[in-house]
């Protein structure tokens, strides 16, 4: 599937010396994440160290990997850059956008007709810019990403949380925004805190009903959903390399329900198996030159305490299974806890469906071992109380495993076969009768739990599992049945036990595949057409935004003062709006409606200055779009919080909002609002933010000096006619001052393509 060998090479080339260096630099032995972080330098060889938690740094990642959903806005833009092609290997993978209903074979055909116009767009934008294209029902993007391009050691950045999962194969791989990918795939830089280090040193083997999913679900319950934030988790000791790669890749993903930044494993013998066993020898051999490299030093996984922030122990050989849940992914409850704390706690205990695969969990191994449990029904002489589903992660397994007969196996305990694709796991279910909002219990593999995420139920209590205990779990349909110590009333009335689970780490006979779903982009794609409907609801080309027109900014309206939390969501609701991502002005018309009017309390209420109406804030905003007059949005503490989500940069700037003032900003979306041109602003003295009044009409002065450090001056005209000047500060540097001249940084890259 075209992994870019050449990059991997050129990669591998410099690798040692650059962890040379920075050993060096540092002054001490590295952690395999360092090695990974210092080899992937903009500026090459390192010469600082970095302070890990403070300092910001450029790195140039080795390769972008996007979904359907998320992949829109982000190729919308990257047109805008004005380049032949991207500049680092990079995939789209359809696989959000595909509703789980009645199986694969009548869900795969409804979605291809119902999102026809956004595959077809992310297939011919694909095409031409020279980015691979996973159509619908090739698979899920991050099993997809570890069965094809992860390689030990590398750098990858991708547009979904989970994109951590490459972290299985030894990779630093990182969830982002839209707008970072597109800045990746248009040469620039990508910005990112140093991160902190968390070591996770695994003694012991896994062993009977423990598997890799218990690893990670223990952890969950010890860091808790925020206690990897900002930090890059990394797994080392004799229990991780007796674990499979895929394992591995399980353990990573579900990092990003820690928080953290990402996780890893050095590379090892587990890793070697299955990239020669999914037809990357090359890459194994390059790694094998470099191996040393590829791990940490061994004095840092000897005495972790000195090297990493945080160390964390657990013995494989004392591990239970666990069950994380419900609405939360960090309520660990081991197996043989479940029955008490599911009457503690008054979860309904009637298991209703059982659910595996996802990114999380369709490895091969992972099927293998839920096939054992299953193939049990039959030989012992049970049924299978619960409804059962499948998701496999790619059509790569799902091929594999039909022709191992595992799908026979599941198909006669009833099972339904989903299409290789999110579906349950993104919400994208249409569970019959969740409309009805009963209070019911489902166990799935999956990594997220929260309320509502896989059918819409809020009363639907989700339980995360490993693969085989889930099918245990949906054999027995119970909530308190614990597999390693109860038994179970067969046809003959005979109590029995399941054996434990048992599985091949990779299929003997090999993976195969008869159509993977890929397709290679045009060499040269000049002549390509990205086709979008100029009447499409859900694609919308961009137009660029236009420069600044060189002079202060007078006469600004204050479109809203919010109040209190004002996070992405508040700025750019997710939910129903998700369906507008690839159109910009649609998706506007959800503009701030949720953030909360200072001057009212209320949301999606703010008063225009042109009538004296209240009305919601994206019409307000149209309004004074349509009479060419600018305006101000004013918030609170930590302004955009949240996520990357571009959207809420690029809404206010689309509708002609100018400025964003605020006492404090999230960074990442300070550098989103920057990266659009617009001016993001903080108070000098926060106790200016009352000062602001509802009718002001609002002057910034100093923009024809605008230079870094050098704070600007508000004016605020009053409706009485008074009016005072406040100071507010900016963190632009020289570049970022260019990207407001040029009213956005990909104005700026599309100037220097056309050189
Ligand atoms: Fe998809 Fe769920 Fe993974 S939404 S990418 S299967 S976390």
């Amino acid at each position: 599937m075209a992994f870019d060998i050449e990059m991997i090479k050129e990669v591998y080339a410099n690798f040692s010396t650059k962890v040379d260096a920075a050993r060096n630099i540092v002054g001490r032995p590295l952690t395999l994440s360092e090695k990974i972080l210092y080899a992937h330098l903009w500026d090459g060889n390192p010469t600082t160290a970095y302070k890990r938690g403070t300092d910001y740094v450029d790195f140039a990642p080795d390769r972008v990997a996007m979904q359907d959903a998320t992949a829109q806005m982000a190729l919308l833009q990257f047109m805008q850059a004005g380049r032949p092609k991207v500049a680092v290997p990079s995939t789209v993978h359809c696989d959000h956008l595909i509703t789980a209903k009645d199986g694969a074979a009548v869900d795969l055909p409804h979605a291809k007709t119902e999102s026809a116009e956004v595959f077809e767009f992310l297939s011919s934008v694909s095409n031409k810019y020279g980015i691979g294209f996973w159509k619908p029902g090739a698979g899920i993007i991050h099993q997809v990403v570890l069965e094809n391009y992860a390689f030990p050691g590398g750098m990858m950045i991708g547009t979904d949380s989970h994109t951590v999962n490459a972290g299985g194969l030894g990779m630093v791989a990182i969830g982002v925004g839209g707008a970072d990918a597109c800045d990746v795939m248009a040469g620039l830089p990508w910005e990112l805190k140093f991160p902190k280090l968390i070591g996770v040193k695994l003694t012991g083997k896994l062993n009977g009903w423990t598997s890799p999913k218990d690893v990670i679900l223990k952890v969950a319950g010890i860091l808790t959903v925020k206690g990897g934030t900002g930090a890059i988790v990394e797994y080392f000791g004799e229990g991780a390399r007796s674990m499979s790669c895929t394992g591995k890749g399980t353990i990573c993903n579900m990092g990003a329900e820690i928080g953290a930044t990402t996780s890893t494993f050095g590379y090892d013998e587990s890793m070697e198996r299955y990239l020669r066993a999914t037809n990357r020898a090359e890459v194994a051999d390059l790694a094998n030159g470099i191996k040393e490299h590829l791990t940490g030093d061994p004095e840092v996984y000897n005495n972790p305490e000195t090297y990493f922030d945080q160390v964390i122990e657990i013995n494989l050989d004392e591990l239970e299974p666990y069950l994380n849940g419900p609405f939360t992914p960090d309520l660990a409850t081991p197996i043989s806890q479940m029955k008490e704390a599911a009457a503690a706690n008054g979860w309904p205990t009637k298991i209703e469906v059982g659910l595996i695969g996802s990114c999380t969990n369709s490895s091969y191994e992972d099927i293998s071992r839920a096939v054992s449990i299953a193939k049990q029904v039959k030989e012992k002489g049970l049924v299978t109380k619960a409804e059962y589903c499948i998701n496999p992660g790619s059509e790569q397994i799902r091929y594999t495993i039909e022709r191992d007969g595992y799908l026979n196996v599941f198909e006669d305990i009833g099972a339904t076969l989903f299409t290789n694709a999110c579906g349950p796991c993104i919400g994208m279910w249409d569970r019959v009768g969740a409309e009805k909002q009963e209070k019911n219990t489902i166990v799935h593999s999956f990594n997220r739990n929260f309320a509502k995420r896989a059918d819409g139920n809020p009363n639907t209590f989700a339980f995360v599992a490993s693969p085989e205990l889930v099918t245990a779990l949906a054999i027995a349909g119970d909530l308190n049945f614990n597999p390693l110590t109860d038994k179970l009333i067969n046809d003959k009335g005979e109590e029995v036990m399941l054996d434990a689970p048992s599985g091949d780490e990779l299929p003997t006979k090999g993976f195969a595949v008869e159509d993977a779903g890929y397709q290679e982009p045009a060499k040269d794609g000049s002549n390509v057409q990205v086709i979008v409907s100029p009447t499409s609801h859900r694609l919308q080309l961009l137009d660029p935004f236009k420069p600044w027109e060189g002079t202060d900014l007078k006469g600004l309206k204050l479109l809203i003062k919010a109040k209190g939390k004002c996070t992405t969501d508040h700025i750019s609701m997710a939910g129903p709006w998700l369906k507008f991502r690839g159109h910009l002005d649609n998706i506007s018309n959800n503009m701030l409606i949720g953030a909360v009017n200072y001057f009212n309390d209320k949301t999606d209420s703010v008063k225009n200055q042109l009538t004296g109406e209240y009305g919601p804030v994206p019409a307000t905003q149209r309004d004074y779009k349509a009479e060419g007059i600018g305006s101000i949005v004013v918030g609170d503490e930590n302004y955009g919080e949240g996520s990357s989500r571009e959207h809420a940069a690029m809404e206010p700037r689309h509708l002609g909002v100018r400025a964003v003032l605020v006492k404090s900003f999230a960074r990442i979306h300070e550098t989103n609002l920057k990266k659009q041109g617009m001016l993001a602003l903080t108070f000098d003295n926060k106790e200016d933010y009352n000062k602001i009044l509802e009718d002001d009409v609002i002057d910034i002065i100093g923009l024809t000096e605008f230079s870094p450090n050098a704070p600007l001056t508000l004016v605020l005209n009053h409706a009485d006619g008074s009016s005072e000047s406040i100071k507010v500060n900016h963190s632009y540097n020289a570049q970022q001052i260019e990207w407001f001249k040029a009213g956005g940084a990909l104005n700026i890259i599309r100037r220097e393509a056309a050189k």
